[in-house]
């Protein structure tokens, strides 16, 4: 027994919107856990932007569709309880798929990192006119990330009672949506592929917004042959200094990464990119280093790495350089300069700099005990000593 069917579009619809979302979920959920040195994080955004902008666009045309065209009847067989269920999870779905990625847009827009949005990698992408704060990005990225999970709670009941009419109640009610039309598994694959075929194309252009920090700091970090150096950690350290009650103390991490693209010939196209693991820090008194991961001071649980990516390094004469750049300790994004000497010996180079930072620029010492500069110095210092050779030479 055939039963009543869905149309051609809504079933097309309905398929294709289910795929892309669960690819955005599983993807949204992949890149934001990349640290912000990695190469492909910017990347992967711009792309998550893209296919949840197509979602946002074929959610609204089924809504359109939806209102427009009367679905099928549900069996008599089913409690008032029952259709009155799938009803709510319907419209349910319908206000999830256009609100979460309207939040993802709304969080995009807001953001004082002003990011811009290029629909796979051609079409600018307007903001929404929205008074930009991080206050409002926090919020709007809760929202997000809230939608998105309740996105598959309401999949969890919907797959469920789909599966409970096709083998227990045995109606139409799945088949009703099934695409059992060669035609149907065209539209979906059309739809999808072309989504794909945008993806392949944004891969292979030249970068967009080439001169966006964002894009300059993660893109130039790049596997190359003469300009790429490996970091021998063993003889390197990464060390802060400060003052406490007037008295000097040294810490230190001992988990940090660096990706050091160096062309002493053309600076332009050099970079440095630092991760540091937070949990790391040590400073050698146990009271001391008891309080470090909290989060008034590096608050690891939340953010387990502070991050340095340059933008531009040039050169003050005599081996003596300064890199421009952002570092990012927990939430605060502050420019910053690294002064930093060179010695080069064949394929090996020793760097030898750091820079002075207000530690509450940082949220460091966040709480109101910790404000005065007689408890804990708010200068600090990060001076580093890095050992690399060159890579693939
Ligand atoms: C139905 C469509 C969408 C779904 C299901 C979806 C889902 C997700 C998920 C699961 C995450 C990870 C959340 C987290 O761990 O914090 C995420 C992150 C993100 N999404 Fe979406 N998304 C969609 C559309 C969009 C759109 C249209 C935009 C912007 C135009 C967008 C921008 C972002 C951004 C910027 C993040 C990263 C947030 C962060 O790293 O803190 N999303 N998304």
């Amino acid at each position: 027994m055939r039963g009543p069917q869905y149309s051609s579009v809504a079933i097309v619809l309905h398929w294709a919107i289910a795929i892309l979302i669960l690819g955005q979920i599983a993807g949204g959920l992949y890149m934001h856990n990349l640290p912000n040195a990695s190469v492909i994080k910017f990347d992967l955004y711009q792309l998550h932007k893209s296919f949840g902008l197509s979602i946002l666009i074929l959610s609204l045309v089924r809504f359109g569709w939806r209102l427009a065209h009367r679905p099928p009847a549900m069996p008599d067989s089913m409690a008032v309880w029952e259709k009155l269920a799938a009803r709510t999870v319907h419209w349910g779905f319908y206000a999830l798929i256009i609100l979460t990625p309207l939040a993802g847009w709304a969080m995009v827009s807001v953001s004082p990192l002003d990011i811009p949005t290029k629909y796979f990698g051609f079409l600018p992408v307007p903001h929404l006119p929205l008074g930009q704060g991080e206050a409002a990005e926090d919020l709007f990225a809760e929202a997000h990330e809230y939608l998105a999970f309740a996105i598959l709670f309401l999949l969890a009941i919907h797959v469920g009672a789909a599966l409970k009419h096709h083998f227990w109640d045995n109606d139409h009610v799945f088949r009703a949506m099934a695409p059992a039309r060669i035609g149907h598994w065209a539209g979906i694959a059309g739809i999808i592929g072309a989504m794909l075929m945008g993806a392949v194309i944004y891969g292979i252009t030249p970068p967009i917004n080439a001169d966006h920090p964002a894009r300059r700091s993660v893109s130039v970090v790049g596997e190359n042959e003469n300009g790429n150096w490996s970091v021998d950690y063993d003889a390197s350290s990464l060390k802060f200094i400060g003052e406490e009650k007037g008295r000097r103390f040294e810490g230190g991490f001992s988990e940090f990464n660096a990706k050091i693209l160096f062309y002493p010939d053309n600076l332009e196209a050099s970079s440095i990119a630092v991760t540091v693991s937070t949990g790391s820090a040590e400073t050698g008194d146990e009271i001391r280093d008891s309080t470090v991961p909290g989060n008034e001071w590096f608050d690891t649980k939340d953010h387990p790495t502070a991050t340095f990516v340059s933008n531009s390094i040039r050169s003050t004469g005599s081996g003596e350089y300064e890199a421009d750049g952002v570092l990012t300790i927990k939430e605060y994004e502050k420019p910053i300069t690294l002064v930093f000497l060179l010695e080069f010996d064949e394929n090996a180079v020793k760097a030898t700099g750091g820079a002075d930072l207000i530690r509450t620029d940082y949220g460091l010492g966040a709480d109101d005990s910790w404000l005065d500069d007689e408890a804990v110095s708010l200068k600090v210092r990060v001076a580093f000593e890095i050992h690399a050779t060159r890579a693939g030479d």
